[in-house]
């Protein structure tokens, strides 16, 4: 709660029309999406069933913003109700216009996804080319389609350089465009959040804070816009940025093993409880000793219940542990929980924690909620 007002209040100073927009596909635990509602928050959905999670969270569509390659049943009724959408394709733009015809007396809008080269090393496979961007313009105009925001999301480059070259050339479309009416516009996602101290120090770079964002990149939009009579929604949409610091996995110790000289710690988790970053950085640890029949281990991987070689989930940690120590994972918010695959085990319960308030807000899977769907011969 309190990031997500730091980092509101951080932008809001320097452009006041901006607005958080939380990334469901990061982490859309329900608890999660109604903290960032309750807060004031726009949710961000790519599919339908992540639409149907914010209707039940009780969102209004013109507060959903729909973006992803593929939109089903919802988009036609999101559209008429004044939903916020980018349209990440030239079918989907055909598609719109056929809802466009077939309600003309309703005004569609819509917004496109800008796909543009910020330098990051690979060629993004979302949005509508920046060099295309003319020919949907004309479509969408010609059916009567009005462009009413524009999107941009890069990942793999949460740098202070790429963030302004995303800003500057959105603020370029607006004046090549004449576009000085349009309601929003959307920076995506992809900035540096906050972090523990020991996963800080394992970027190379100082990763920027919200101040920094703020004056360079927000503040490019505060000056765009000083004379400007509309001055348009700026969106972010944060989705590890708001959360990956403040969840937690605890896990166990269940055995010690040495192979021809190479120490084991197998855990009861695996890394598909501990998400991405698990398996690019060693994620901030505490351990709660057990002290019975300690061992020493050195340069030991942390590995998993998966049958996978590759399910290591910390690297070289050297010290002093035990069989039934718990082990604290810190920042696991981001990609964990929704990208945890019914491989081998269900899932772990989840509880929060609110000053002295704890409440489980996930229930332990078990076998019939993994096997429910399928059929079995009788
Ligand atoms: C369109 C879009 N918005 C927001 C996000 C969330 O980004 P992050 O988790 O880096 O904050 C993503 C992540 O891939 C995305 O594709």
């Amino acid at each position: 709660m309190e990031n997500y007002k730091e980092l509101e209040t951080t932008f809001k100073q320097i452009y006041s029309n901006y607005h958080i927009c939380y990334s469901y596909k990061t982490n859309y635990t329900p608890a999660i999406c109604k903290c960032v509602k309750n807060l004031g928050g726009y949710a961000e959905v790519v599919s339908d069933m992540e639409y149907e999670l914010a209707l039940k969270i009780e969102y209004t569509p013109d507060k959903i913003v729909f973006n992803g390659p593929i939109k089903g049943k919802y988009l036609e009724s999101h559209l008429l109700s004044n939903g916020i959408n980018n349209i990440d394709r030239i079918e989907e733009a055909k598609y719109i216009c056929e809802i466009a015809k077939k309600y003309p007396d309703h005004q569609i809008k819509t917004g496109i996804r800008v796909n543009f080269d910020i330098d990051a090393g690979y060629t993004s496979r979302f949005g509508i080319d920046i060099n295309n961007l003319k020919e949907i313009f004309e479509l969408l105009k010609s059916n009567n389609v009005e462009v009413n925001g524009l999107h941009c999301h890069m990942s793999r480059a949460r740098g202070i350089d790429a963030w302004k070259l995303r800003a500057n050339t959105m603020l370029k479309l607006v004046e090549n465009y004449k576009l000085y009416d349009i309601d929003y516009i959307s920076l995506g996602s992809g900035m540096f959040g906050k972090m523990d101290p020991e996963l800080k120090a394992q970027f190379p770079l100082d990763a920027p804070d919200y101040d920094l964002y703020a004056e360079e990149v927000i503040s490019l939009f505060a000056k765009f816009y000083k004379d400007k009579d509309k001055k348009p929604i700026l969106f972010t949409e944060p989705g590890t940025t708001l959360v990956s610091k403040y969840v937690d996995f605890l896990a166990k110790i269940i055995g010690v093993k040495n192979i021809r000289g190479k120490d084991f710690v197998l855990l009861n988790c695996s890394f598909h409880n501990l998400g991405e970053t698990s398996q690019m950085k060693n994620l901030p640890i505490r351990i709660f000793k057990n002290e019975v029949d300690i061992k020493h281990v050195n340069n030991a991987n942390f590995v998993g219940y998966t049958c996978l070689e590759q399910d290591v989930i910390y690297r070289k940690y050297t010290g002093e542990i035990s069989n039934d120590d718990y082990v604290l994972f810190g920042n696991v918010g981001g990609y964990s929980l929704v990208d945890k695959p019914p491989f081998i085990m269900p899932d772990y319960p989840m509880i929060m924690l609110d000053n002295e308030d704890i409440q489980l807000i996930k229930r332990k899977e078990n076998f019939s909620d993994i096997f429910k769907t399928f059929v079995f011969e009788e």
